[in-house]
């Protein structure tokens, strides 16, 4: 039996190649006529943000360009934001890009909306007011920031990242045009893939999972062992490309509903920590967070699910020799799609797992792990991803 819950879903998705085309409409029928675009550099310089300023501008929207966000967006950028929106008074803000893009607009808007500083919000359900209106063009396939709850904004003055879960958040449009994904280099596919893949796994094994959460999860997993090794091999494989973003969709929805866990919990020590990618630290502590938690039998029964979802055999089920072939399977998924091997191959330094252990016990994302780690189990872990294999 599961606990009453609540499940939060977006109104409106656009999907497919040429989806934006549909934003169109949608933008005239409210008469929004004055728009902040929050991108990045790339995303500017070539020139795709024109191209979404042209689209708006068939709806009668003047549009003015924000593209200063960098990856693992910082208090400083979301407050240069604040500073431009402050200035231009838009009636909708547009995210183009990935999780970057969408979480600094998630914050800019919950700041615009609610007033105080975007500090103010870290934890669960801390604004009153709902985000001025926001469309996320989602141009990577994997943060599923564009259909969640959550946005991540680091905090560098503390070196931590804060994690803000929030019903008001959650976006007024969200585009998954597969035209603009196609020229996400390689690295960055696999990346922000085995991110989805994380985000799937973290919600089926979520002590608030459901089997609402589980069907979208299940199927994200199945979908990303399929697409992501072809979608990196080959970034023209146009079918690929569009299964990959419905399945970093559903993983999105189905973790904004059941929580995530120890990988996020620790990635986002070490994101805040070092600046490293997200999706590469969740990839790299993940087959060793799995490993954990099926320390505890009752984690079991949804490794099965998992083992199931990834269309494994063998020659008799055993739920141990299940769990060990599960988490083979995602190592050899990240090997596949060259994620580094260990923590020790991004830089991340020995004397700072304690340091980095106390931030992930105190993070949003802990709660919801099936298993409660101590700090010497959190720090253990960290030292296996850690050693090269
Ligand atoms: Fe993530």
């Amino acid at each position: 039996m599961h606990n009453p819950c609540r499940v939060n879903m977006i109104s409106t998705n656009f999907f497919g190649a040429g989806a934006i085309e549909l934003l169109r409409g949608e933008i005239m029928k409210k008469g929004f006529r004055k728009a902040l675009v929050i991108t990045d550099s790339f995303l500017f310089e070539s020139k795709v943000a024109d191209q979404i300023c042209t689209e708006l501008a068939g709806a009668g929207v003047h549009s003015f360009i924000y593209y200063g966000v960098k990856p693992n967006p910082t208090v400083e950028i979301v407050n240069e934001a604040l500073s431009v929106a402050a200035d231009i008074k838009p009636d909708f803000i547009v995210a183009l890009g990935g999780g970057s893009a969408i979480d600094t607009c998630k914050a800019v808007g919950i700041v615009l909306a609610n007033g105080g500083r975007v500090e103010d919000y870290e934890g669960v359900n801390k604004s009153s007011e709902k985000s001025l209106p926001v469309v996320a063009v989602n141009t990577t396939a994997g943060t599923g920031s564009e259909v969640t709850t959550f946005y991540v904004i680091t905090d560098e003055k503390r070196h931590s990242k804060m994690v803000m879960v929030d019903t008001n958040c959650s976006v007024w449009i969200a585009i998954n045009d597969t035209n603009l994904m196609k020229s996400m280099p390689q690295s960055l596919t696999a990346a922000t893939g085995m991110d989805a893949m994380t985000h799937a796994i973290e919600a089926v094994l979520s002590n608030e999972a459901t089997p609402f959460t589980d069907k979208d999860a299940l199927w994200a997993i199945t979908a990303i062992k399929e697409h992501l090794p072809r979608a990196v091999k080959n970034g023209d494989d146009m079918n690929s490309r569009e299964m990959m973003a419905y399945a970093q969709y559903s993983a999105g929805l189905a973790f904004s509903n059941a929580g995530l866990g120890m990988v996020h919990a620790m990635a986002h020590s070490l994101g805040g920590f070092y600046n490293l990618p997200h999706g590469v630290c969740n990839a790299v502590l993940l087959p060793h967070v799995m490993e954990f938690n099926a320390r505890d039998e009752k984690t079991h029964y949804d490794f099965k699910k998992i083992y199931g979802a990834l269309d494994l055999k063998g020659a008799s089920y055993s739920s141990r020799a299940a769990v060990a072939q599960t988490i083979n399977e995602i190592k050899k998924l990240s090997h596949e799609v060259g994620i580094p091997a260990s923590l020790s191959d991004l830089g991340v330094r020995e004397e700072d797992f304690r340091a980095l252990a106390e931030l992930a016990l105190q993070d949003t994302c802990m709660p919801s792990n099936p298993v409660k780690p101590t700090i010497d189990q959190i720090i253990d872990v960290y030292r296996k991803a850690w050693k090269k294999r």
